[in-house]
């Protein structure tokens, strides 16, 4: 079992990470579609997809907040910050890696889908690390996050079989 310092720094960690994916999806929608890889029924999507995002983002930055006033936790701000900016780098190579010199509408949705399941598995173990903490609230917000992700990661799958499909 990890000691209450390990909880604290994997929750610093994993807030940061979301912070960063939820901030790359929002710029990888604007750059798929000004790079007109998103058209019409997709692009709308995505932009909800994209609204949804920001939401995210600024619940997530109220979970740091509320932790990092919690006087047990004292959760450092500036490390969740750190994390949240390595992860949107990486986030933002993996995508200019995925797509490639010539990407079409697929490689672009299911790039989307693969942020999208990124998402999900990291919102999981979010939720298992918030378990170790006392704060109801905190945790309500990461399930109903994971919840929206889940249905982001299946409208994206939807989009990318649209595109093959009759
Ligand atoms: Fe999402």
């Amino acid at each position: 079992m990890p000691s209450k310092k390990e909880n604290i720094e994997n929750l610093q960690k994993k807030l940061g990470e979301v912070l960063g994916l939820e901030r790359a999806a929002q710029k990888a929608v604007d750059e798929l579609i000004a790079m007109k890889l998103l058209k019409s029924d997709s692009k709308n999507e995505a932009k909800e997809i994209q609204d949804e995002a920001s939401t995210h983002e600024e619940k997530i930055q109220e979970v740091v907040n509320a932790f990092s006033e919690d006087k047990n936790i004292k959760l450092d701000t500036a490390k969740v910050e750190e994390s949240a900016k390595e992860t949107e780098e990486k986030a933002n190579k993996i995508m200019k890696t995925y797509l490639g010199e010539n990407p079409d509408a697929s490689e672009a949705l299911e790039f989307l889908c693969l942020a999208e399941g990124g998402e999900v598995s990291h919102y999981e173990v979010l939720q298992a690390i918030c378990e170790n903490f006392d704060n109801k609230k905190a945790l309500t917000t990461v399930k109903s996050i994971l919840k929206e992700e889940q249905k982001h990661l299946t409208q994206c799958i939807e989009m990318a079989k649209s595109v093959v499909s009759p």
